[in-house]
């Protein structure tokens, strides 16, 4: 078989944004999977990185804000706040810890960071 040269460029560009668009989805909807990978540095820094250093990593505050912007709508909200919710259970996270990440990096997010958070009231 042989494949024009545009048929090339076409399907050429078809992965490439196929890959560019990973880390959402194409349905839109927010993978907890992918979100887990990202916010890794912020569960081990409030889990026991804090105990070492008071500063919150860069890569940790980075991903919230890239996070921040990914809450478009109240679906993409409650499935990040479920992810981290579900990221935390089960490490003996101190509230006052996780909760002060927000406002070490300069980000609001429109849930409190607290394994016990009910993100349905967000
Ligand atoms: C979370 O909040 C909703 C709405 O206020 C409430 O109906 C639900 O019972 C709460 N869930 C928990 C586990 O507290």
């Amino acid at each position: 078989m042989r494949l024009s040269s545009s048929t090339f460029s076409l399907v050429a560009i078809l992965i490439i944004s196929l890959l560019l668009s990973r880390p959402y989805s194409s349905d839109g909807a927010v993978k907890c999977k992918e979100i887990a990978q990202r916010i890794k540095p912020c569960i081990d820094w409030m889990s026991i990185g804090y105990k070492s250093t008071g500063i919150v990593p860069k890569t940790c505050c980075n991903e919230i804000f890239r996070l921040n912007g990914m809450g478009v709508n109240r679906e993409a909200e409650l499935a990040i706040c479920e992810c981290f919710k579900s990221e935390m259970q089960d490490l003996n996270i101190d509230d006052k810890v996780s909760i002060s990440i927000s406002g070490r990096c300069g980000v609001l997010l429109p849930f409190p960071i607290v394994p016990n958070v009910n993100c349905s009231e967000i």
